[in-house]
C-alpha cells in the first residue's frame, strides 16, 4: 500500500541521533533511482546526487557544516549537486526534500544540514563536478521517532530562539495556520472555516509542516481569488541560499498535497506585482493558479 503524501509529511521529523546500522544496498539503490527521476520544480536543471559514507564525510565536514559547525553524525550523507541556472536553489530544496520524503517512506530517516559554501564542500569531499552543492543531508536509522507538534504553538518574534529549541527539544512546534495565510491582503488572517470553504485548508495545513532552516517557518501565503501567492521572510540569521531552499521545500509540500486534495498546480517563479502591502522583509517568490 502506498502512503499518501499527507501521511508521510505528518509522520516525518528531522532526525539527529542515528544508530550505527547502515542502510542496506537495495534501499540505497531505491533512493538513488528515485533521486534520478523524481519530479523537479524546473525539469531543465541538471541534478546529480552523491551518496557518501560516514568515514568520507564526518571528519571532513564536522566543524564546518551543520548548525554552529556541529555536524550530525550519521552512517550516510547525501550531497545534491545542481547545474547553476535560474531558480536552481529553490529546485534543490524541492528535489532534496522530495528525496528525504522518499527515504522516509522506505523507513530511512534524514536531516538537512546547513553549510557555508559549495566550493569548500566540494574541496573537502574531493568531489569532481562542474555543478554546485545545493543540499547536504544526513541519512540513516534514527534511534527514536518523535511526533510532530503542529498544535497552536506560536513562536511569535522568537525565531531567534529556534536554535535553542532545535537543540534542546525533541519536538518541532509550528505556528498556527491562521497566522501564515492571509486573504486578499497582507495581515488579513484567514480563518480555518474560510480555508476549508476554499478547499485550501488541507494543502496549506500540510505546507505548514515543512522543515525550514532553524525552524523559522518563513512562509506566508496570500490568497487572491484563485491565485495563491507564496512569500518568504528574509531574516538576519539566514542567507539567501537558506531562504530559497526553504521556499523550494514548501512548494513541494503544497504541490503534492494539492494534487491529493484539490488539483494539479504549477508554481510560477516569476514574481507577481506586490499589490498586497507585503512588508519589506518578505518577498514574493512564486504564485500558482488553483
Ligand atoms: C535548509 C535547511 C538546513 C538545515 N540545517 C540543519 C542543521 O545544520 N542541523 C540540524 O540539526 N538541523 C538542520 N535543519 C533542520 C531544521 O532545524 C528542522 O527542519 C526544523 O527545526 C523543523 O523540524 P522538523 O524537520 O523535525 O519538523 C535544516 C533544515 C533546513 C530546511
Amino acid at each position: 500500500m502506498t502512503m499518501e503524501y499527507k501521511d508521510l509529511i505528518e509522520s516525518k521529523n528531522s532526525v539527529r541521533d542515528y544508530k550505527e546500522k547502515e542502510v542496506d544496498a537495495a534501499t540505497v539503490k531505491k533512493i538513488r533511482d528515485f533521486a534520478q527521476s523524481c519530479e523537479r520544480l524546473d525539469d531543465s536543471i541538471g541534478i546529480d546526487i552523491r551518496f557518501m559514507d560516514n568515514d568520507t564525510v564526518y571528519r571532513q565536514l564536522d566543524g564546518y557544516a551543520g548548525y554552529k559547525g556541529i555536524l550530525i553524525n550519521a552512517p550516510h550523507y547525501m550531497i545534491v549537486l545542481s547545474e547553476k541556472k535560474d531558480h536552481y536553489i529553490e529546485n534543490g530544496g524541492y528535489v532534496g526534500e522530495s528525496i528525504s520524503i522518499k527515504a522516509h517512506s522506505l523507513g530511512v530517516d534524514s536531516c538537512w544540514i546547513t553549510f557555508k559554501d559549495s566550493r569548500t564542500v566540494i574541496e573537502k569531499l574531493n568531489i569532481v563536478t562542474d555543478k554546485e552543492v545545493v543540499a547536504i543531508m544526513a541519512l540513516g536509522y534514527g534511534k527514536k521517532r518523535f511526533k510532530k507538534v503542529t498544535g497552536n504553538v506560536s513562536l511569535g518574534k522568537g525565531y531567534a530562539n529556534a536554535d535553542f529549541q532545535v537543540k534542546d527539544s525533541v519536538t518541532s512546534p509550528r505556528m498556527p495556520l491562521e497566522e501564515i495565510v492571509y486573504l486578499d491582503t497582507w495581515g488579513n488572517k484567514a480563518s480555518v472555516d474560510e480555508l476549508v470553504n476554499r478547499a485550501v485548508y488541507e494543502p496549506l495545513n500540510y505546507a505548514r509542516m515543512a522543515p525550514s532552516t532553524l525552524n523559522r517557518q518563513p512562509w506566508r501565503f496570500i490568497i487572491d481569488g484563485g491565485l495563491l501567492i507564496l512569500t518568504v521572510r528574509d531574516d538576519e540569521e539566514t542567507n539567501l541560499y537558506e531562504e530559497q531552499i526553504d521556499a523550494g521545500i514548501v512548494m513541494l509540500y503544497c504541490k503534492k498535497v494539492m494534487r491529493e486534495t484539490l488539483c494539479e498546480i504549477n508554481w510560477n517563479l516569476v514574481p507577481v506585482e506586490n499589490k498586497y502591502n507585503i512588508p519589506d522583509n518578505y518577498k514574493i517568490v512564486a504564485s500558482c493558479n488553483m
